[in-house]
């Protein structure tokens, strides 16, 4: 959309669509141990068979054709392509399959746009300690030389990971009491991450000339009470915690912001560490990670109100609420918030210089009884879209592309299949797993043939 003629795009995740977890020789990933945990992901669900896809290149292929995409997002499972997860075997079948898929795009004339770590790391990495364990950074790298070597004579988009911040946060954040896990893993990803863009950069630029960054996931916060500075405060520092962890040591000074420094120092020294949570980087890492980006790759939903509170959460410092006249979604935490959209991509413009932005996730879910005229999904992506091009056209924020989430319903991850985003309904009770379109793919063809501005 906007700088790309008719780019807009949608999305999947290998795990969450893929199915065949345990075919042509993939290993075992952590959410194949997860979804096989009882009473884990809602309604004991698991991505075990999925939507299929492994099998279906051509038929999802012929989905994307009919709804104008110009682009594609989809992410390589790790375990399928090295599964221990390390080089010590490279499963040459699970490349296959990503050939032919990446193949079957380009055929269709869709630009494949490859998520590196969409989170499904090998189980064999995660039982030596997974992201906390720092060797993980040489793993990582390794894996993506691997992908670059394999598929970069055909991917010219590449984002090393997807929402970081979910990784560390609600993977081993929330569930724990206050430890120093999250903060250690954000460390190894933004390390990892980092390499990863080098070994690009320094080894396959010049002969592939793509592109490579990360997507970073925000909500956008709005003091709850406007007229109290505290509640500004408290919306600022929830964006700086939010986007900030991850985006201003890639977009800025390779190191993490001030006010995370101090609060998480002091709120550490509060409750009897030695010393903050935080790690340091050393002046050689921060030198190695600042700058490692082509573009800001980012993933927005929803805003929330921000506001002081003393027991604050210690990852964002801030409690959050939402507003009760806001329209919700079938996900708790998605309040149909458009005009949050442009405020964060200013945002994003003048925090980080202004980078080309592209929009790698935005979109709506439902729950409950099937009724395939979606308005609210109409509707969504007809105003966020709007607000997103209020950003770019108004505000001057460099968008060069946005990404609807997502294609097709699917597992979506902890809560199973009851959250559908799919432009297409997947009937899971046929277990031949049907497509079927819901309005809104109708609808957002016709936002991909006028640009962003439907009738
Ligand atoms: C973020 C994740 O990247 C994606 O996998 C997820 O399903 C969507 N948000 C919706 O929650």
């Amino acid at each position: 959309m906007f700088v790309t003629p008719g780019g807009v795009l949608a999305f999947r995740a290998h795990f969450i669509i893929e199915g065949a977890w345990r075919e042509d020789g993939k290993g075992l990933s952590i959410w194949d141990t997860f979804a096989h945990t009882p009473l884990k992901v809602g309604n004991d669900d698991n991505g075990d068979i999925a939507c299929d896809s492994y099998h279906r290149i051509d038929e999802d292929v012929a989905l994307l054709k009919k709804l104008g995409l110009t682009h594609y997002r989809f992410s390589i499972s790790w375990p399928r392509i090295l599964p221990d997860g390390t080089t010590s075997f490279i499963n040459k079948a699970g490349l296959k399959y990503y050939e032919n898929l990446i193949d079957a795009l380009l055929a269709a004339n869709i630009q494949p746009q490859v998520t590196i770590y969409h989170w499904d790391l090998p189980q064999a990495l995660q039982d030596v300690k997974g992201w906390e364990n720092d060797t993980i950074v040489d793993r990582f790298k390794e894996y993506a030389d691997v992908l670059f070597s394999h598929l970069g004579h055909k991917v010219k988009f590449w984002i090393t990971l997807n929402e970081p911040y979910n990784v560390a946060q609600i993977g081993h954040g929330i569930s724990f009491r206050p430890g120093t896990a999250p903060y250690i893993v954000a460390h190894n990803l933004i390390k990892a991450h980092a390499e990863a863009w080098h070994l690009y950069n320094d080894t396959y630029r010049a002969k592939q000339g793509g592109i490579i960054s990360l997507s970073i996931n925000s909500d956008w916060a709005e003091p709850r009470n406007p007229y109290k500075q505290e509640d500004i405060d408290a919306a600022r520092r929830f964006v700086q915690f939010f986007i900030g962890w991850f985006a201003d040591p890639v977009f800025k000074n390779g190191d993490y912001n001030e006010v995370m420094k101090t609060m998480i120092r002091e709120r550490s020294l509060a409750q009897g560490f030695a010393k903050s949570r935080l790690p340091e980087f050393t002046e050689e890492e921060k030198r190695r990670i600042k700058g490692t980006f082509d573009y800001f790759g980012f993933n927005h939903y929803t805003t929330v109100l921000a506001y002081n509170f003393k027991y604050a959460t210690i990852i964002q410092a801030t409690k959050a609420e939402t507003d009760r006249s806001w329209l919700g979604s079938g996900s708790f935490w998605l309040k149909v918030t458009p005009f949050g959209f442009r405020k964060i991509l200013k945002y994003i413009k003048e925090e980080y210089g202004n980078p080309p932005i592209y929009i790698t996730e935005n979109g709506i879910s439902e729950r409950g009884e099937v009724d395939l005229n979606d308005v609210w999904r109409k509707h969504y992506y007809t105003s966020y879209i709007n607000e997103a091009l209020k950003a770019y056209k108004l505000d001057g924020a460099d968008i060069r592309g946005y990404t609807a989430w997502t294609l097709m319903d699917n597992l979506e991850w902890a809560t199973g299949f009851s959250d559908r985003f799919g432009l297409y309904y997947v009937n899971r009770s046929d277990p031949a797993l049907p497509r079927i379109a819901k309005q809104s793919a109708e609808h957002y063809t016709r936002i991909i043939h006028c640009n962003g501005f439907p009738n």
